[in-house]
């Protein structure tokens, strides 16, 4: 074949493959089942506690009720005094493709420090149960622990995943917020959010959420949409939206937390990512945190995930500024792994970077990624806890076991040599196909997935 005719036959054969792939992964990246019908009672549901947009004293309410604008009001008390302040809430009417829900939205702001308040959201005569959440102190400020979730994605596990999370909650009183990773629910359909909300348990209401978005918050499209109800849920959103992108950055004690939203167009992640580098420019925060959905380095293969590492990586690890991220808390690939940054001399420093998942799913992993830790047989759940200039990364599974451990120790005169020091060597790894792989995906999957285990073990000496 002539030279010209090579250089024909390329690129026509490209847009071939191309069109076939389309075709037949069409409903995978473009389809969405079709959202059964709903109804939204006269009664006050999925009521959500979480930040609003002036730091970590202010609080915004969410919650449904009914299908029609209507009055509704915030009652709020500090334990302790006699005064109880009514807030009236903000009301919109969301559509969604086979239903509507009337949302409401309260805030709350320059809350007292180190106090406990109590509150009931009212519509008419119906009211909520009265619940209960903390402040900051200030003695506090620099010391603090919140947790954080990856994918949660309940379909049909929301009995076991409410009790675990309930579990968690009683263990763990004093955190301070908790961040869902994105994929809070399994489809945009009104029947998952009631079951997201189901497996959340109390701490819906007693201590602040705060999700990003995830791929299945999304309708799929060439340009995808989120689902209407999602910032209406977390409000903080409505007014820190940058464009079409749900961002949002908050400060809580000597920390700021950056909330990226991964799974959109790369010509959007461009903007999330100037955004992030203006923010990040700003902050005078001694440890900065950023949680996005899709890892930055994927644990399957380096072309996944490309827009967003190619967008965001270089931003979150500083190039050669003094500004790079601590800590990056990601999901989406529904397995376990950590990796911290290595420098010259052998130890390690910041970003350290995990991947964790709480939904009872769990997905085929490559061991890609360079991480250095990795799980596979258990969901799990973070705990972080900062005190003055360290930070403690602690993972445990769902039966609360410590499964990893990252301590880091800030560099006040040089942040690049923030070391990140594991503490899980005498932790053993526990990498077996799960249970939910086996039982699900068949055996030519399972047989490649003990395939891909083996190799890991091998590489790894083990
Ligand atoms: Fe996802």
């Amino acid at each position: 074949m002539s030279k010209r005719n090579i250089k024909i036959a390329i690129p026509l054969i490209l847009i071939l493959g191309l069109g076939i792939l389309t075709f037949i992964r069409w409903n995978a990246w473009f389809g969405n089942p079709e959202e059964p019908a709903y109804t939204t009672e006269k009664k006050i549901g999925r009521l959500t506690l979480t930040l609003g947009n002036q730091g970590e004293y202010s609080r915004a309410f969410s919650w449904v009720f009914g299908e029609e604008v209507s009055q509704g009001t915030l009652y709020l008390t500090k334990v302790g005094s006699q005064d109880t302040t009514t807030i009236p809430a903000k009301c919109d009417v969301c559509p969604s493709r086979s239903g509507k829900s009337a949302y409401f939205r309260a805030f709350a702001d320059q809350l007292d420090h180190g106090s406990t308040y109590s509150y009931q959201v009212r519509n008419g005569d119906i009211a909520s149960e009265w619940h209960q959440f903390n402040t900051l102190a200030d003695s506090t400020k620099e010391s603090f622990s919140f947790l954080y979730f990856g994918d949660i994605q309940d379909s049909d596990s929301s009995d076991y995943t409410r009790r675990v999370m309930n579990e968690i909650y009683d263990q763990n009183k004093e955190t301070q917020f908790v961040l869902l990773g994105g994929d809070f629910i399994e489809r945009p359909m009104d029947m998952y959010y009631n079951m997201a909300y189901d497996g959340l348990g109390r701490m819906a209401t007693e201590v602040p959420i705060l999700a990003v978005t995830g791929n299945h918050e999304y309708l799929k499209g060439i340009v995808r949409k989120i689902d209407s109800r999602f910032a209406y849920a977390f409000p903080y959103y409505l007014a820190s939206k940058v464009k079409e992108n749900h961002v949002f950055t908050f400060t809580y004690g000597n920390a700021q937390f950056f909330l990226l939203d991964s799974n959109r167009e790369f010509w959007n992640l461009s903007d999330q990512r100037e955004w992030l580098e203006a923010e990040m420019a700003k902050s005078t925060a001694k440890w900065m945190i950023v949680v996005l959905h899709h890892p930055i380095y994927s644990l399957r293969g380096g072309l996944n995930n490309f827009f967003v590492k190619q967008n965001f990586q270089s931003a979150v690890e500083g190039g050669k500024t003094l500004k790079k991220i601590d800590l990056v808390l990601q999901a989406h690939e529904h397995g376990y792994a950590r990796k911290r940054t290595p420098m010259t001399d052998g130890k390690s420093t910041t970003p350290l970077y995990s991947v964790s998942y709480f939904s009872d799913k769990a997905y085929f992993q490559s061991f890609d990624g360079d991480y250095e830790r990795w799980g596979t047989a258990n969901r799990y759940y973070q705990k972080i806890s900062i005190n003055g200039d360290s930070l403690f990364f602690r993972t445990y599974t769902d039966q609360h076991e410590l499964y990893d451990e990252v301590i880091l120790c800030y560099n006040d005169s040089d942040k690049r040599a923030t070391l990140a020091i594991d503490k899980a060597q005498e932790i053993p790894e526990k990498v077996i196909v799960p249970d939910w792989f086996r039982q699900v995906k068949g055996e030519k999957k399972t047989k490649k997935y003990e395939q891909s285990i083996q190799e890991w073990k091998e590489k790894k000496g083990k």
